[in-house]
Formats: structure tokens, sequence, C-alpha cells
């Protein structure tokens, strides 16, 4: 059994932090979206893991992840470049998947109770090709299922403007080599791409056993800064376990809060469920709850709440911070002298809400 993690595409919903980086990369509880894809099959005993790269950083992801071997899997890079559609990037991995079965997972998804469970069903049905489903309320932005009388999938259909359910299609895909045979007879749809709801439909039209299960618990695909914001809320709340390595000077924390080696807080009060990275320094401010602070960023005489804020971040005398997302090296400090000032320095598509 192989693994293949999607990590191209272009972001355009998350800029500007995609004009740094891939989407895939954003951290939510400190941590990049795709990891917890890579330790997702990484749970389900998939060693060999082949990430697709697409055009924005892929250097940064060979940086990150490198041969696997610090997450103890192996891993292959295959170049995709610009993002012809899912079922593309899968028709590049032909030779690394070989006769095996394998497991296609879409880099910025993320589900709260992760694959294994599904993957266990799918080894024991013996299907051609497994999907996953969710009951969505707007399903126009998914691929979408349909069904029969007996409950029987009969089409799968990318972003309809009349779904025919409201069952979404997860980005998580439990395939055989069959699919490959498929992908080579897709014609680009209207959106320009080769897409792998169509592939998965012909497998259903040529009569192959198509199965599918239904995801329970939260899934998120973070697409956009809210998705991101709720993703990292949902993490902090049920895996942040509270482990201070930090030092506390003067300062109070509440409820599950993790601080980083080479922290030091100061005068501050930090509210969980919270993450600090290592060597930060927070001093006469208030943090949390909800709120992800990574490394090396340092926060004075400020307060914030339910955000993202990334490495070497540096804010100071802003109070009310709040469903911000911040990247890495962005500097957010009140104006000397004049009080009223609002001095901005923004990239594009940048968001301010004052
Ligand atoms: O998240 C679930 C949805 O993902 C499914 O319901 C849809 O059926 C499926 O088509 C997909 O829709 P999206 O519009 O959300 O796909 P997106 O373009 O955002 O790409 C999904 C991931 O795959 C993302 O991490 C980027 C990566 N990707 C995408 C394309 C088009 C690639 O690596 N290469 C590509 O060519």
């Amino acid at each position: 059994m192989k693994g293949i993690i999607l990590h191209g595409g272009a972001g355009t919903r998350l800029r500007p932090l995609t004009y740094s980086g891939p989407k895939q990369l954003i951290p939510v509880a400190n941590k990049p979206v795709s990891q917890y894809v890579l330790e997702d099959l990484r749970s389900c005993g998939i060693k060999d893991i082949a990430i697709v790269l697409g055009e924005t950083f892929p250097e940064l992801v060979k940086e990150h992840y490198g041969n696997g071997e610090k997450f103890g899997v192996r891993i292959t890079y295959i170049y995709q470049g610009k993002p012809l559609g899912i079922a593309h990037a899968v028709s590049l991995c032909r030779d690394f998947v070989g006769d095996s079965e394998f497991i296609v997972y879409l880099g910025d998804n993320i589900l709260q109770h992760g694959i294994k469970a599904h993957f266990e069903r799918f080894l024991s049905e013996g299907y051609d090709a497994m999907v996953l489903l969710k009951e969505v309320e707007d399903p126009t932005r998914f691929g979408v299922a349909q069904f029969d009388a007996k409950r029987r999938l009969i089409r799968l259909v990318e972003k309809p403007k009349e779904p025919p359910s409201n069952y979404a299609l997860v980005g998580v895909y439990f395939l055989k080599p069959v699919i490959f045979d498929a992908i080579k007879d897709l014609k680009p749809s209207w959106r320009g791409e080769l897409e792998i709801t169509d592939a998965l439909q012909m497998l259903i039209e040529r009569g192959f056993n198509v199965g599918y299960d239904f995801v329970k618990g939260w899934w998120f695909d973070t697409g956009k800064k809210d998705d991101i914001l709720t993703v990292n809320a949902r993490i902090l709340d049920e895996r942040i376990t509270g482990c201070i390595k930090g030092a506390l000077e003067n300062s109070r924390v509440e409820g599950r809060v993790e601080i980083g080696e080479g922290t030091r807080v100061i005068n501050s009060l930090i509210r969980g469920p919270s993450i600090i990275g290592e060597k930060c320094t927070i001093r006469n401010s208030y943090i949390g709850p909800y709120t992800s602070i990574g490394n090396g960023t340092s926060v004075v005489d400020s307060s914030i709440e339910y955000s993202v804020v990334m490495e070497n971040v540096s804010i100071s005398g802003v109070d009310g911070l709040d469903e911000c997302l911040i990247g890495r090296c962005a500097r957010i400090v009140k104006a000397e002298g004049n009080r009223k000032a609002v001095k901005l320095h923004l990239s594009d598509y940048s968001e301010v809400i004052l």
C-alpha cells in the first residue's frame, strides 16, 4: 500500500500567504496541515509516500519533509508544476504506484478521526476504489455523490450547480491502479482540469466496484482563512495536553497550554487551549484562547485571541487582535507619537479589518 499527498495547486484564496509558500504548509497548532496528512497515512502503516509538488515554492516542502526519515517514512517527490487537476497529479504517480493499492490524500484536508477505520474497510471490502463522503450544507463547492433507492453509489459529479445530494467528496481516495486507465481517457473539465471525480465516475460507468464510507466527526478542506482558524481551534481543543517547557515569570496560565523550550512569558496571562512555540517572548500581554504562536515570535504589551501567528512575528502595543492569520516575520506595532496614525506596509491581497 502506498500513499500520495497532493501538495500542488494555486492557493489563490489564501493569498497573500501563498505568495511565500504553499498553502499546505500553513501551520495549525504549530504544525503544517500536510504533516497531519502524512501522519495519518503513517498511522495506517504506510511508509512509502509520494508528495506531488506544484509551482509554489516546492523547495520549502522538500526542506520541511526531506527524505522522510525524520517522520518515519520514505518520501518520493514528483513534480507537477501547473495545477492541471487532481487526476493529472495522480497520473504522474503511475511508476511510483506500480501494482500496489494506494491512497490519494489532498494535502489541505484534515479529518478529526483520521482515515484508519476507512482504510481497513477498503482492505476488507475489496473495492476497486473507495471514496469518503460527508454531509455538508453547501455541496456546490465540492464533488457530490448520487445514490439510487438502494443507497448504491450511481454518480459522482464535480461542483454541480444542482447537487443530487448533500454528500460531499472528502479529499481522500482509496484506489487501485485501474484508475490510471480511466484517467488516460479523461477530458479537461469546464475549469480546465483533469478531475479525479470524473475518473471515478468513469469507473462506475465501466462497472467497477466503487464503494463509499461516511466520515464521522469533523472534516475540513483548509482552503480559506476562516477554515484555518476553525481547524486550529478544534485541534488545540482536542490535542493540546498542556506541557510547559519555557519559563513563566510573574505570569498565569489557565487551561491547557503548551509552551516551547527557550520561551519566556513575563507579566502575562495565557489562556488555553493555546500553543506557544520555542524561543518566543511574551511580555505584558494576554494570549488565547484558541491561539497558536509560532517559534521566535514576540508579543509585547498586546492582546490576541482565536488566531494563528506564524514564526518570527513581532507584535507590540496592539490590543484586541482577534481572528488573525499572520504570516512569517510580519511586524504589527503601535505607532509612536501620533497614537491615531495607522501606517500600513502590506503585500498584495492582504486584508486589514480595523
Ligand atoms: O476538499 C475536497 C474537494 O477537493 C472535493 O470535494 C472535490 O471533489 C475535489 O475536486 C477537490 O476540490 P477543490 O476545488 O477543493 O480542489 P483544489 O483545487 O483546492 O485542490 C485540492 C488539493 O489538491 C489542494 O491541496 C491542491 C492539490 N492540487 C490541486 C490541483 C488542481 C494539486 O496538487 N494539483 C492540482 O493540479
